[in-house]
C-alpha cells in the first residue's frame, strides 16, 4: 500500500499545492483572524481538515495544538491525526466533522449571531434537554483538559461544532490553550469578549483554572438563552446562580476547578424549579 499522502506526510512545500495534489480541496478558510489557512480535502472516500501556517504567531498556535492533543483525547473533541511541516510552517490534518461552527467570524466579517438562519439562532431553537446534552458535553471534554492540566484560551461558539443531524458537539479549535497556569505578559489574551474573564485583559495577571470556569461560566450563560441579548435565559433559577458564582468578578470567588463547576451544575440541573 502507498503511504497514505496526509497522514505519513512528513514535509512539504507548498500547503496548498500539496493537498491539490494529494486530493480534492473542496473548501478553504483564507479569511480567519489567525492567520492560519484551513482546507478540507477529500482523498478518496474520506474527508480531511487541514490547517496549516506559515507565519511565526500562527505556527506557534499550531505547535500549541500538538500539545494540547498530545496530552488529551475526548470523544468530543476532534481529534488530530497527524501535523507535518510545511516551507516556514506547519500543518495539522483533522478528519473532517459534519458539524457546523456555532459562530464564524473572519476577518473581515462578524456578528450575526442572533439573524435567525444562524447556526447560532438554530442552536438556540432546540429543546433545553438537547442543549443540556450540548452543554455537558463541552463541560466533560474541560473535566478532561484539565486533568492534564491545561487551562483554556480563546474558547469561544467559534469552537463549537454541532451536528444538528446527529445532534452532537464537538469542539475545535484549541490552539490557544496552555499546558498550565501562567503570567499573562501582553494587554491583553486572543479571545472574544463576552466570553473572556476580565483578568485575561490585564497585563501581569495569572491564568489558571479560574480563568476557565469564568469563559465556562460564561459559555452556559450564552447557550442556554433563546437570544443575543442574555435577557430570554431558558435554564433554572439554580443554574443561573452556578453561572453567577463561575463567571464572578474576582476569580476568588469563582469555583475553583471544572469539576466543583461541573459537579454544581448538574446538581443545579435537577431542580425541580420551573425552567
Ligand atoms: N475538523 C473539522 N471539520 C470540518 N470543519 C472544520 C473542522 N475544524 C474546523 N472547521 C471549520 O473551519 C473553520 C475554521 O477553523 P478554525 O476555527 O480552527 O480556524 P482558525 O484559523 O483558528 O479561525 P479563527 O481565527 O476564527 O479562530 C471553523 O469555523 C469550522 O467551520
Ligand atoms: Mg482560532
Amino acid at each position: 500500500m502507498s503511504p497514505h499522502p496526509l497522514l505519513s506526510a512528513e514535509s512539504v512545500d507548498v500547503l496548498e499545492s500539496y493537498l491539490g495534489e494529494a486530493g480534492t480541496v473542496f473548501r478553504a478558510f483564507r479569511d480567519q483572524d489567525s492567520g492560519c489557512v484551513s482546507f478540507g480535502v477529500a482523498v478518496g472516500a474520506e474527508r480531511w481538515f487541514v490547517k496549516g501556517a506559515t507565519a511565526p504567531s500562527a505556527t506557534a498556535s499550531l505547535r500549541r495544538a500538538v500539545d494540547v492533543h498530545d496530552a488529551v483525547r475526548h470523544r468530543a473533541i476532534v481529534p488530530l491525526r497527524h501535523h507535518f511541516r510545511v516551507r516556514g510552517g506547519l500543518a495539522l490534518v483533522y478528519p473532517w466533522v459534519e458539524g457546523e461552527a456555532l459562530y464564524h467570524p473572519t476577518a473581515s466579517r462578524r456578528g450575526g449571531r442572533s439573524a435567525l438562519d444562524s447556526p447560532m439562532a438554530r442552536f438556540r431553537a432546540l429543546p433545553v434537554s438537547e442543549i443540556l446534552r450540548a452543554l455537558d458535553e463541552i463541560l466533560d471534554a474541560h473535566l478532561a483538559i484539565e486533568q492534564a492540566g491545561f487551562v483554556a484560551v480563546d474558547l469561544y461558539d467559534g469552537c463549537f461544532l454541532y451536528d444538528f443531524e446527529a445532534r452532537r458537539m464537538l469542539l475545535c479549535d484549541l490552539d490557544e490553550y496552555r499546558s498550565g497556569p501562567f503570567t499573562l505578559e501582553a494587554d491583553r489574551l486572543p479571545g472574544s469578549r463576552r466570553f473572556m474573564a476580565p483578568e485575561e485583559f490585564v497585563r501581569g495577571s495569572t491564568i489558571d483554572i479560574r480563568t476557565t470556569v469564568y469563559v465556562l461560566g460564561r459559555v452556559l450563560r450564552l447557550l442556554l438563552d433563546a437570544g443575543d441579548e442574555e435577557q430570554e435565559w431558558r435554564g433554572s433559577p439554580s443554574q443561573l446562580t452556578v453561572i453567577e458564582q463561575a463567571a464572578a468578578a474576582d476569580p476568588a470567588d469563582r469555583f475553583t476547578s471544572v469539576k466543583v463547576l461541573t459537579q454544581a451544575w448538574r446538581g443545579a440541573r435537577t431542580s425541580t424549579l420551573p425552567r
